[in-house]
C-alpha cells in the first residue's frame, strides 16, 4: 500500500441523482457498486482500489458486499477493509456500507442459513473485516425455509438494536415472504429499509410475481442486482466473447448462454439504444432506474471506464412508450439465465 492517500473529488455530489428509499429518510444514488466478483486479492490490489476510489468520485457512495464476495470468500470484504482504512476512513459518515449473510461461506453448520446464531456471527465477522463499528444496510442474503422467518427477522432487529447496522435488507424473497418479513419488521420498530432482487431487461420476476408492487405498498425500496445480467445487456458479447470478459472467467456466468438466440436479441437491443444515440448497456440501466419503485440500480464494473460509461445512462432522454414496448419484443424474460 505504497500508493499516497487519495483525496476525494470534491465535485462528487454533482453527477447523480439520489433518491429516497420509499417510505424511509435515506437517500441512495441511482447507482450502487457491489463488490461480488473480481475483487479478492488474484485482481491486484491497485486496480480494484482504482475502481472503488472512482466510483466514490462520481457520487457513489454506496458499495455492496457481502461475506462470499471475492474470490475467494471474505476476500472482497478484507480489501474494501484496506481501502477505507487507506482512503476512505475520514468519509465514512458519506458512505452507505452494506453486507449480507446467509448463505453457505464454509462447511460449518453455522456458516449457511439464515438462523440468528449464522446471520450475527457473520456480521461480526464482516465488521472485523470491513474494519468498521457499523454497516449501514445489513441483509438477510437469501430466504431460508428451514428456519422460521421470526428467527431471521429478529436477528436483523438485534443487529439494529445493537448498533452493529443502521437499517435492514432482505434479499431474493419472493413477494410473499418479503412482504411478511416487512410486517414483522414493522411490528418490531425496525421497518425494512430495502429488498435486493435482480432485475434487468432479461429478468422480468420482480415484475412478473408482484415484488414491484409490494415493495410500492409495504413501503420498501428496491436495489435492483445485476441490471446488466452480468455484462450480456452491454454490446460487448454481440460479435465474440473478449478475452477477460466475465463470460470467460466466471462460475456465474458460462460462455453457452452466448447462443444465437441471446445474440439475436441482444443485437436488436443494441439497435434500439443505437437509435436512441446511447449504448446498449446505458440502455439497461435506464430501463430499470424509470421505475419509481428501483431506489438504485446496483451495477459491478472491471474497470474506470466502464463506470463513466455506465453513469452517462441517466444523461439521455426518457424512454417513451414506444421504445418499452419494443424492448418488450426483444427483452425476452429468461434470455442468457439459468433461471
Ligand atoms: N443479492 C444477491 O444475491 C446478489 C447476486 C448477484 C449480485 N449482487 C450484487 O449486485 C452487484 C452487481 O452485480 P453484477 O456485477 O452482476 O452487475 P452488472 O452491472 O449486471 O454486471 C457488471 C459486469 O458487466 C460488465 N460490464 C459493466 N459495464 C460494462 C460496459 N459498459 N461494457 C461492457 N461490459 C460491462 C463487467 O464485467 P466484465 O468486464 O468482467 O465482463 C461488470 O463487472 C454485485 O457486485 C453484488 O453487489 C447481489
Amino acid at each position: 500500500m505504497s500508493s499516497p492517500i487519495h483525496t476525494p473529488a470534491e465535485d462528487r455530489y454533482e453527477h447523480l441523482p439520489y433518491r429516497r428509499a420509499s417510505r424511509s429518510g435515506l437517500d441512495l444514488p441511482a447507482f450502487s457498486f457491489g463488490l461480488w466478483q473480481k475483487f479478492g486479492p488474484e485482481h491486484g490490489y491497485e486496480k480494484r482500489r482504482e475502481i472503488i476510489l472512482h466510483a466514490f468520485d462520481l457520487g457513489i457512495t454506496h458499495f455492496d458486499n457481502a461475506d462470499r464476495y471475492g474470490p475467494p470468500t471474505r476476500g472482497a470484504q478484507k480489501f474494501f477493509g484496506q481501502v477505507l482504512a487507506q482512503d476512505l476512513a475520514p468519509y465514512r459518515d458519506e458512505l452507505i456500507l452494506s453486507t449480507k449473510a446467509g448463505n453457505p461461506i464454509g462447511a460449518s453448520p453455522y456458516q449457511k442459513g439464515a438462523s440468528r446464531k449464522s446471520l450475527l456471527a457473520s456480521l461480526e465477522h464482516s465488521l472485523r473485516d470491513l474494519g468498521t463499528d457499523y454497516v449501514d444496510v445489513f441483509y438477510s442474503h437469501s430466504p431460508d425455509l428451514t428456519t422460521p422467518l421470526e428467527e431471521t427477522v429478529g436477528a436483523l432487529v438485534s443487529a439494529v438494536g445493537q448498533g452493529k447496522a443502521l437499517y435492514a435488507g432482505i434479499s431474493n424473497y419472493l413477494p410473499d415472504r418479503a412482504r411478511k418479513a416487512a410486517a414483522l419488521l414493522r411490528e418490531a420498530g425496525v421497518p425494512l429499509l430495502v429488498h435486493q432482487p435482480r432485475y434487468s431487461i432479461f429478468d422480468r420476476r420482480p415484475e412478473r410475481n408482484g415484488l414491484l408492487a409490494a415493495a410500492a405498498e409495504d413501503g420498501f425500496g428496491l436495489v435492483v442486482y445485476s441490471p446488466l445480467a452480468q455484462g450480456l445487456l452491454t454490446d460487448k458479447y454481440l460479435v465474440d466473447i473478449p478475452d477477460g470478459a466475465r463470460a470467460r472467467d466466471s462460475a456465474f456466468l458460462s460462455p453457452d448462454v452466448i447462443d444465437a438466440t441471446y445474440r439475436e436479441r441482444a443485437a436488436a437491443l443494441n439497435k434500439i439504444a443505437e437509435e436512441r444515440g446511447q449504448s446498449l448497456a446505458q440502455l439497461a440501466l435506464q430501463w430499470v432506474l424509470r421505475r419509481p419503485e428501483v431506489t438504485s440500480a446496483l451495477i459491478g464494473a472491471s474497470s474506470t471506464g466502464q463506470l463513466d460509461h455506465n453513469l452517462q445512462a441517466l444523461d439521455f432522454p426518457p424512454l417513451t412508450e414506444a421504445e418499452l414496448a419494443s424492448i418488450d419484443e426483444h427483452g425476452v424474460h429468461g434470455t442468457g439465465l439459468k433461471l
